[in-house]
């Protein structure tokens, strides 16, 4: 299973680009809000993968959450599936628990899902739909 990307959440995404644009280059558009995870977020190219910046929206986000709790650093381990439904199946039905049970719209127009943190030790892992 490849790693399309690894999510990392921020407080300010304008200050994480400034950080993060000389190791990995410009972003590959403009930022995009997500509306069903109340992130905006950015990519930039890493290989055949990408680097996620998360900004959460509201404080009602789930990033707000975590940065609260954790601070900046690694959200999640994003993975490339062909059925994101099938994906989530399978870690329920190894006893894994999850966040969605279906997949949903996320970032670049692709539907993802995510597992509970509890079902990897701690790792939330999203799983993103790649036909
Ligand atoms: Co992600």
């Amino acid at each position: 299973m490849e790693i399309d990307h690894v999510g990392i959440a921020v407080q300010d995404l304008a200050a994480a680009l400034v950080r993060w644009t000389p190791l990995l280059g410009p972003p590959t558009g403009p930022p995009e809000v997500v509306p069903s995870n109340r992130v905006r977020v950015s990519f930039l190219e890493s290989g055949a993968s990408h680097v996620e910046l998360l900004e959460p929206l509201d404080p009602d986000s789930p990033v707000s959450k975590f940065l609260a709790q954790r601070g900046e650093g690694i959200h999640h381990l994003a993975f490339r599936v062909a059925d994101v439904d099938r994906a989530l199946g399978e870690v329920i039905a190894r006893g894994g628990s999850v966040v969605d049970r279906i997949g949903r719209p996320g970032a670049r127009g692709r539907r993802v899902g995510f597992a509970h943190p509890r079902a990897f030790g701690g790792v939330l892992v999203e799983f993103v739909e790649v036909p």
